[in-house]
């Protein structure tokens, strides 16, 4: 529901959420934050914060005229003496579990300082920001990314907390690497960190990165005795610029990630950079086969980047690395074996669409 004009409250808009308030406020505010960032908003969304864009201050967060959720005190028109206005961000119990309320309060004078109306604004600003989100695009690339090019949100948090469609790839990995107290290794695109936690039982130390700010808490937070340990950190970073040192770790590896790497020998090179001299790669990443099978559905098969192995070696051999090795293998008996649902286990059924790389650095510097 968006309303007009009236007095106090220039501009309300009240949304019906399923679950409760205590589910929702949290995981709503945590991914604002995260949107805001990229956004180039900073601050946090809890009462005394400011919000700065860039360098530039423009809100102070208070605790709302009444109930759950935040209060803005807004002056978005340095050069207007109206009063400044407030978004209201509040959350109460409703008829689906819970009702967001966003208004802007004292938002109109703040425009007629500037001769404009609310509808103005409205009209060319909230309602094409709403309906450009729901564009088939939009909705295409939202899904993609809060589902697992950058996982945000309840349902990702739950899914990636225990990927059991990624064990039998880890335990594909573990097998081939036999990773030992001595091993240092680094994972990219680590998501909640379930790999890190089976790859941190052989008593490696390890560093998990992954450019989804809430599947670096996640990960953090499933393997918190090992970060207390100092055995693991996990960082926030992308993989075509790791925050890694150059020559550091022993093995280097990347689960169900590759595909969706825009630039795939940047970030091979950046993986062989973090590497040490005779470190060792793997990476298990879709086939051109996978596309359509429940391995790959729409729209992630045509959304990722899907390689032949041979492709996949070249360009691994093009980023620097040498003895490659690329197969094909059946993770169905892995899928059997760790005692999975029938509905996963038939996602592993005949072989194809899987590709296990293998690779060396060898070299003794950073770059090829
Ligand atoms: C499908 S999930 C797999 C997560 C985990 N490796 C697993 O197997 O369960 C892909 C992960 O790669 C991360 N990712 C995608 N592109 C990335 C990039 N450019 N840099 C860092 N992480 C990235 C995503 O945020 C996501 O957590």
């Amino acid at each position: 529901m968006v309303e007009g004009a009236s007095a106090s409250i220039p501009f309300r808009v009240q949304i019906e959420i399923e679950g409760s308030v205590e589910e929702n406020a949290p995981f709503i505010v945590q991914r604002l934050v995260d949107q805001l960032r990229d956004l180039h908003v900073t601050g946090e969304l809890a009462p005394g914060a400011t919000l700065v864009e860039g360098d530039v201050p423009f809100g102070t967060v208070e605790s709302p005229s009444e109930g759950r959720g935040l209060s803005i005190v807004l002056q978005p028109f340095p050069w207007t003496d109206a009063p400044p206005a407030r978004l209201e961000i509040r959350f109460e119990p409703g008829a689906a579990g819970t009702r967001l309320t966003i208004e802007l309060r004292d938002w109109t004078a703040t425009l007629q300082g500037v001769d404009l109306r609310v509808s103005d604004w409205a009209s060319a600003i909230f309602l094409p920001a709403l309906l450009r989100g729901l564009t088939p695009s939009h909705l295409r690339d939202w899904y993609m990314d809060t589902t697992a090019r950058r996982p945000s949100g309840k349902h990702a948090v739950e899914s990636y907390r225990s990927p059991k469609y990624h064990w039998p790839s880890f335990a594909l990995l573990l097998d081939r690497l036999h990773l030992t107290p001595s091993d240092r290794l680094i994972e990219v695109g680590c998501g909640g960190g379930a790999f890190l936690h089976q790859a941190l039982e052989s008593g490696c130390s390890a560093v998990g990165i992954d450019h989804s700010p809430e599947m670096v808490r996640l990960a953090r937070a499933e393997n918190a005795s090992t970060v207390t340990q100092g055995r693991l950190t996990v960082f926030e970073g992308d993989v075509e610029k790791l925050p890694a040192e150059s020559n550091t770790f022993s093995v280097c590896v990347c689960a169900n990630a590759f595909f969706f790497f825009p630039d795939p020998v940047a970030a091979l090179k950046e993986m062989y950079r973090a590497l040490r001299p005779g470190g060792r790669l793997a990476i298990v990443t879709d086939t051109p086969r996978a596309r359509g099978t429940p391995a790959a559905p729409e729209p992630f098969a045509s959304q990722s980047r899907l390689y032949e192995p041979d492709e996949l070696a070249e360009l691994a051999r093009t980023a620097g690395f040498s003895h490659v090795e690329v197969e094909e293998p059946d993770l169905e008996h892995y899928a059997i074996s760790l005692g999975l649902p029938e509905k996963v286990v038939a996602v592993f059924q005949g072989k194809g669409g899987t590709v296990l790389l293998t690779a060396l650095k060898t070299r003794d510097e950073g770059s090829p």
